[in-house]
């Protein structure tokens, strides 16, 4: 059985994302559950998490690219080395097109000069200006469409990728017994596996 883990910078990441992701869209669904001036708190909240998500994705890529990951566990059969790649890259396309789909939309809103980005209180991040200047009648119409593909996405996400991933970990775990968990998370590596 392979031991190769991920690097500490790759396994840091993973998990700093992660535990961003159940944040942020525990605060999206409280947003959706309350009315009116309710929901400003979760989403004020919510937006800096989004770009703060976006940025750390980027970052993730760029070390991704540029170094090699451990050699895929030899044992998987054939469907399920391409339902893990698939779900892996599904998360890095998803983890930009969530945040860019929620920064265009609060873009396309007059709203955003009330309620920038506000980036912990240390900065404002900007709008895109081309979408914050279209007519009024073409904003409206291009925030509805954008509000739905994030609502869309984050479904994804939420209801597919994530329970895929997390029960294809749990399962090498605990059923095979192999050790998959420890590529991610050292301190499991089982020495009779090894
Ligand atoms: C990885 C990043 C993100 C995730 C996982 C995420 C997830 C979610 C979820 C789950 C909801 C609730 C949807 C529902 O109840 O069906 C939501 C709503 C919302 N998100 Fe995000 N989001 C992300 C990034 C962003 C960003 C960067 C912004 C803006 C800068 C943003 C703005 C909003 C807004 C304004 C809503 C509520 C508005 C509406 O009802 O359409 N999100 N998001
Ligand atoms: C919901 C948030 C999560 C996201 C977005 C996520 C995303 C990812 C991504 C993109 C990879 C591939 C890394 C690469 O090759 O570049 C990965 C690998 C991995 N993740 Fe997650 N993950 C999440 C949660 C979890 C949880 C909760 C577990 C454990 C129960 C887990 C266990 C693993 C393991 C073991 C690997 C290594 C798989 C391998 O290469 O053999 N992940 N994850």
């Amino acid at each position: 059985m392979t031991q190769a883990r991920y690097s500490t910078v790759a396994i840091i990441l993973h998990w700093l994302i992660a535990g961003l992701l159940v944040w942020i869209v525990l605060l999206g669904w409280e947003a959706s559950d309350v009315q009116g001036s309710a929901k400003i708190a979760p989403l004020q909240l919510h937006k800096p998490l989004g770009i703060t998500i976006l940025l750390l994705t980027l970052a993730r890529l760029a070390w991704r690219l540029t170094h090699r990951p451990p050699m895929i566990n030899p044992d998987l059969k054939p469907w399920e080395r391409r339902l893990a790649l698939g779900v892996h890259w599904g998360f890095y396309v998803i983890l930009l097109a969530l945040p860019l789909s929620g920064w265009a939309m609060v873009s396309a809103s007059k709203l955003i000069t009330v309620y920038p980005i506000d980036m912990f209180g240390l900065f404002d991040w900007p709008a895109l200006s081309f979408l914050t200047n279209l007519p009024a009648d073409q904003m409206k119409s291009t925030q509805d469409l954008l509000s739905e593909a994030h609502h869309l996405i984050a479904k994804i996400i939420v209801y597919v990728l994530t329970p895929l991933h997390v029960l294809g970990a749990l399962k090498h775990h605990f059923l095979d017994k192999d050790n998959e968990l420890a590529r991610m998370i050292p301190f499991l590596a089982r020495k009779d596996a090894e």
